[in-house]
């Protein structure tokens, strides 16, 4: 056994108060100093969590995403706090100048993995019928309109994958596909110059991250500014996903997003059965396209899947975490997933002593230090857990949740971890790796 009742109820009171700790009256801060605004996927998964110890603070903490939704059904990654010392962040994006940014929120102008619907259906889960028809009614609008915007403005060939303009999109800021196509597409002639003139060290002055956290766990100075020049290229075109689209070579077609985007529609037409609600058949045919769409994605050769750029279509063979996340998406053969499972048991891949790490440990790209190229993440542990359930693989589920839950008990809510040694990474009290755990114990 892994913990008694008593273990495991002392370490869900822990993550409790971390979660009370980074409250800010309705919304959740990932952790407070390196990350003071409301994040959309965190607070997906912060709710997950809270739903099991405070059900009406989960869905608060949903509704108040609503709030930052965009006219055009885009969920930004970030929200920003209105506090008056944040003005720098809120004047890096000036969500502003785009015609459909909420009027009296500032956001980014980009999204992040659309985990709502399934959030929104996990609280819905512990509801009782009538409360649950209520709760997916407040819901189902606003999901409906972010799929629809997803598919407009993202799928703009019909291919059925989403395409992302950002690596900030990805959620895995620093993944190394995201990483070398922003090596690329967004090093201009100065940033090449700093770099070959080893200067640097210079950009460090300008970042707000590695005053809180060791540069050696975050991205590198010249990678940081290129995601910097990556931002103010949308902000040149507004977030106009069109302009940017016609223009650029910088779009991925990223593997973890469309894995969670198929599961998010499942969970969307379950929300709207149970609302006896008909989702239009345009929205209905674009979800089947992605179901199909994902075995582009993947390369008998090497057994894995990737991302994809968009404009040359070729797969970007780099392999990480997200090649094992078509578990989760539930769309794959039994025996596609057969194979993926054969990859997350190899010791010299994805099972060192401390599992799963974010790019395999026998990739040139693996770094067991920094951020989403090599530590352990709870989130994604979470989401190969769910995999693992759904096609039946239920000895592997428990050994990854009673390992995940021991990384915690040992090593604390840490951002992530170190899967050699455990070692806690990135900031401390880190909000989802809280409330996931406190799902994994309360399963
Ligand atoms: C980092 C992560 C991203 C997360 C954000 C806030 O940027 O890469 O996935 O949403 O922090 O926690």
């Amino acid at each position: 056994m892994l913990m008694n009742n008593e273990a495991a109820a002392e370490l869900i009171d822990k993550a409790a108060k971390v979660l009370r700790h980074n409250d800010r009256r309705g919304w959740t801060v990932p952790a407070g100093d390196l990350y003071p605004h409301q994040w959309f996927w965190d607070s997906c998964f912060v709710a997950i969590g809270l739903r099991h110890i405070d059900i009406e603070r989960a869905q608060t903490e949903l509704k108040s995403l609503l709030g930052g939704q965009w006219h055009n059904g885009m969920f930004p990654n970030i929200i920003f706090s209105n506090d008056r010392q944040y003005w720098r962040d809120r004047q890096l994006w000036r969500s502003w100048i785009n015609p459909y940014a909420p009027d009296d929120t500032s956001t980014s102008g980009i999204t992040q993995p659309p985990m709502l619907a399934e959030a929104v259906v996990q609280i819905g889960e512990k509801l009782k019928l009538p409360e649950r028809r209520s709760w997916y009614r407040q819901m189902l609008g606003p999901l409906v309109r972010y799929h629809e915007w997803l598919y407009l403005d993202r799928d703009p060939h019909k291919e059925g994958l989403i395409l992302l303009l950002h690596p900030y999109e990805s959620g895995f800021d620093s993944s190394p596909p995201w990483l070398s196509e922003l090596r690329k597409h967004s090093v201009p002639w100065w940033l090449g110059l700093v770099e070959r003139a080893h200067l640097d060290w210079t950009i460090s002055f300008a970042r707000h991250d590695t005053k809180y956290v060791d540069v050696a766990q975050r991205s590198g100075n010249i990678e940081a500014a290129a995601a910097w020049v990556a931002i103010h290229r949308l902000r040149r075109k507004a977030y106009n996903s069109e302009a940017l689209i016609s223009r650029s070579l910088f779009a991925v077609e990223d593997l973890t997003f469309n894995c969670i985007l198929i599961q998010a529609n499942k969970c969307l037409v379950k929300i709207a059965k149970t609302l006896n609600h008909q989702l239009s058949p345009d929205l209905l045919a674009n979800m089947k396209r992605t179901e199909a769409a994902l075995e582009q994605l993947w390369d008998e050769d090497s057994g894995h899947y990737y991302c994809r750029s968009f404009a040359s279509h070729k797969l970007i063979q780099e392999p990480t975490i997200a090649t094992l996340l078509p578990l989760y998406s539930g769309t794959i053969t039994k025996e596609r997933a057969e194979r993926l499972v054969g990859l997350l048991k190899r010791r010299r891949m994805f099972s060192p002593n401390w599992p799963v790490p974010s790019v395999p440990v026998n990739s040139p790209d693996f770094n067991p230090y920094k951020y989403w190229q090599g530590p352990t993440w709870v989130n994604t542990n979470w989401l190969i857990i769910q995999g693992l359930s759904n096609y039946g693989f239920h000895t592997e589920a428990a050994k990854l949740r009673d390992q995940t839950i021991k990384l915690a008990a040992k090593s604390g809510f840490s951002e992530y971890f170190n899967p050699l040694n455990a070692a806690p990474l990135g900031a401390a009290n880190f909000s989802w790796t809280a409330a996931l755990v406190i799902d994994l114990l309360k399963d």
